[in-house]
C-alpha cells in the first residue's frame, strides 16, 4: 500500500499537496510539515440526537467547582464547570504546570478526585515539584504517560471530577502514524479528551506551549473545540505572572489573575496596583503613574520614558517596553505637530515598569506625560496620576471605566487626577471619592496643568 502524504500548515492546519515555504492559507512562513494523510475513524460516542422544540429544553443547572486560590474564581467565571474543558497556553517554563498542580491539590484536598497527567515530566520529577508546593496525600493521582489511548483507558478506569494533560504536544494518539506535537496529533488529543470531558462529566484542562510569537502552535487550532481558553504570561525576569481569558463558553472573557511565582508556587498578588508602582521614584523626571484597566480591574502603572540626544541623525531610536510601538511613535507626531516639540534629534524609550503590558488607548496621556517630563527634566509630582486617549487632533477622549480608575487612584493615596474633560461629566459627585479631579480638552491643557 502507498502511503499519501499532505502537507500541513502547523499554524492554522491547512492543507497542500507540495512543500511550500509560505503557507497559503494563513500567510506563515515555514510552517508546512509533512505529514501521513490518514482517515480518522469517526466514534459515534454520543447517544443518537433529536430536534427538541426550543420551549422544552431544560434549564442546563451549570455546577461549579471552587477553586481555593480566590483570585482564580471570577477567571472561569466564578468556578470550574463541570465537565468543561479548558485549554492553557503559555510559552516553556512560564508556570503551567506549577499551576496546574497547585489547582489539582485544591482541588484533591477539597475531596474532589483528581488525576494529573504528564507526557513532559516523570513521577519522580512531578513529586519534587509536588514537595515544593506542599501536596499531601489528597484524592491526587499521578500518571506519566504519553499514549492517548492508554491515557484515556486510565482516565475512564478512574473516573476523576478533575482531569489534567500536560501537555497536549507531548501525547499522541497511536491512529495516527504523524509525531506528537504535529497539528493532527494535537487535534486529536483535544478531540478525545473534550468527549472524555463531556461523557464523565470531568472538569478537564489542556495545557498547550505556545510558540515566541504568540501563537499556541498547533493549539491555536484548538481555540475552537475547548470552552475555556486562558493564557499564562509574564516576563523571564519577573516573577509576576497573569493569567488571561482569550475565550469562555461560561464566563467573561476580561477577566484575569496576577501572580507571584516563588520557590512555594504561585502566589495571588493581593494588591497588583501597589505591586507595580513600589518601586516608583518620587522625585524624578520622566516616571508618572497611569490608571488602566486590566481584563475588567483598574490597575495602577508605572510609565517611564527617557529622551536623550541621538547619535542616528535623522534615524533616532524610537524603543518601547510593555506598549504599541506604533501608537507611541503616533503619539510622538502628535506632540510634535500639535505642541511644538521636536524630537528630530532625540532617541526615546518608553517603559512600562516591572515587565507589565498595557495596551489600552487610555495610557496615551501617560506615554506623552512622562515623555514630556523628561524632555523638560521636570518631574511630576508622586501623588499626581492621569489617563486618556488622545485623539489625531491633539483632543483628550473619554475612556471607559472613569470611576474604577478614579478610585483606584484613591485607594493608593493619589490626591490629583488629571484625566478627560469628557469623563469629568459622566461621573456623579456622591460616588466620587475625596480625590482632586482635573479635566483636559487637549494635550496642551493637560500638560499645562500636569508640568
Ligand atoms: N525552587 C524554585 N523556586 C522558585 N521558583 C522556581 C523554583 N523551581 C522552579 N521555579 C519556577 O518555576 C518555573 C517553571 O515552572 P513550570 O515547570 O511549572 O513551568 P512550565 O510552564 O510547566 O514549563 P515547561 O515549559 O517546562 O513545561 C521556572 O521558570 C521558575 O521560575
Ligand atoms: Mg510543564
Ligand atoms: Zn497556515
Amino acid at each position: 500500500m502507498k502511503i499519501r502524504t499532505v502537507f500541513v500548515c502547523q499554524n492554522c492546519g491547512s492543507h497542500s499537496p507540495k512543500w511550500m515555504g509560505r503557507c497559503p492559507s494563513c500567510g506563515e512562513w515555514n510552517t508546512l510539515v509533512e505529514e501521513v494523510e490518514e482517515e480518522v475513524p469517526v466514534e459515534f460516542s454520543f447517544p443518537p440526537s433529536d430536534p427538541i422544540l426550543y420551549k422544552d429544553i431544560k434549564e442546563a443547572k451549570r455546577e461549579r467547582i471552587k477553586i481555593s486560590i480566590e483570585e482564580l474564581n471570577p477567571v472561569f467565571g466564578g468556578g470550574i464547570v463541570l465537565g468543561s474543558l479548558v485549554l492553557i497556553g503559555g510559552e516553556p517554563g512560564i508556570g503551567k504546570s506549577t499551576l496546574l498542580l497547585q489547582m489539582s491539590r485544591d482541588f484533591a484536598d477539597s475531596g474532589e478526585k483528581v488525576l494529573y497527567v504528564s507526557g513532559e515530566e516523570s513521577l519522580e520529577q512531578i513529586k519534587i515539584r509536588g514537595d515544593r508546593l506542599g501536596l499531601r496525600n489528597g484524592n491526587l493521582y499521578l500518571l506519566a504517560e504519553t499514549n492517548l489511548e492508554r491515557i484515556i483507558a486510565h482516565a475512564e478506569k478512574i473516573n476523576p471530577q478533575v482531569f489534567v494533560l500536560d501537555s497536549v504536544q507531548a501525547v499522541f494518539s497511536s491512529k495516527l502514524s504523524s509525531s506528537p506535537g504535529t497539528i493532527s496529533q494535537v487535534r486529536e488529543v483535544a478531540n478525545r479528551v473534550f468527549r472524555f470531558a463531556k461523557n464523565n462529566q470531568s472538569s478537564s484542562f489542556l495545557i498547550g506551549h505556545i510558540t515566541k510569537e504568540g501563537s499556541l502552535a498547533g493549539p491555536k487550532s484548538l481555540e475552537h473545540m475547548v470552552d475555556v481558553v486562558l493564557y499564562f504570561e509574564g516576563e523571564r525576569d519577573h516573577s509576576h505572572r497573569v493569567l488571561r481569558v482569550l475565550k469562555n463558553r461560561f464566563g467573561p472573557v476580561s477577566e484575569l489573575a496576577l501572580f507571584e511565582m516563588g520557590s512555594r508556587g504561585l502566589q495571588a498578588i493581593a494588591n497588583p496596583s501597589a505591586f507595580f508602582l513600589k518601586e516608583r521614584p518620587t522625585d524624578e523626571a520622566g516616571s508618572v503613574a497611569v490608571c488602566t484597566i486590566k481584563g475588567s480591574r483598574p490597575l495602577m502603572a508605572e510609565i517611564q520614558a527617557l529622551v536623550s540626544s541621538t547619535l542616528f541623525s535623522g534615524n533616532p531610536r524610537r524603543m518601547t517596553i510593555g506598549l504599541d510601538h506604533f501608537r507611541a511613535a503616533m503619539l510622538l507626531a502628535i506632540v510634535e505637530k500639535k505642541v511644538g516639540f521636536s524630537f528630530a534629534g532625540e532617541d526615546i524609550y518608553i517603559n512600562v515598569a516591572g515587565g507589565l503590558n498595557i495596551d489600552e488607548p487610555a495610557s496615551d496621556l501617560g506615554v506623552i506625560a512622562a515623555v514630556i517630563s523628561c524632555m523638560k527634566n521636570k518631574a511630576i509630582p508622586p501623588e499626581v496620576t492621569v489617563f486618556g486617549e488622545v485623539g489625531l487632533s491633539g483632543e483628550i477622549r473619554s475612556v471607559s471605566q472613569p470611576l474604577a480608575r478614579v478610585k483606584e487612584a484613591s485607594s493608593l493615596g493619589f490626591r490629583t487626577v488629571i484625566m478627560p474633560q469628557g469623563n469629568i461629566s459622566q461621573l456623579e459627585k456622591k460616588d466620587v471619592p475625596k480625590i482632586e479631579l482635573l479635566g483636559a480638552k487637549n494635550i496642551k491643557q493637560a500638560l499645562g496643568i500636569i508640568l
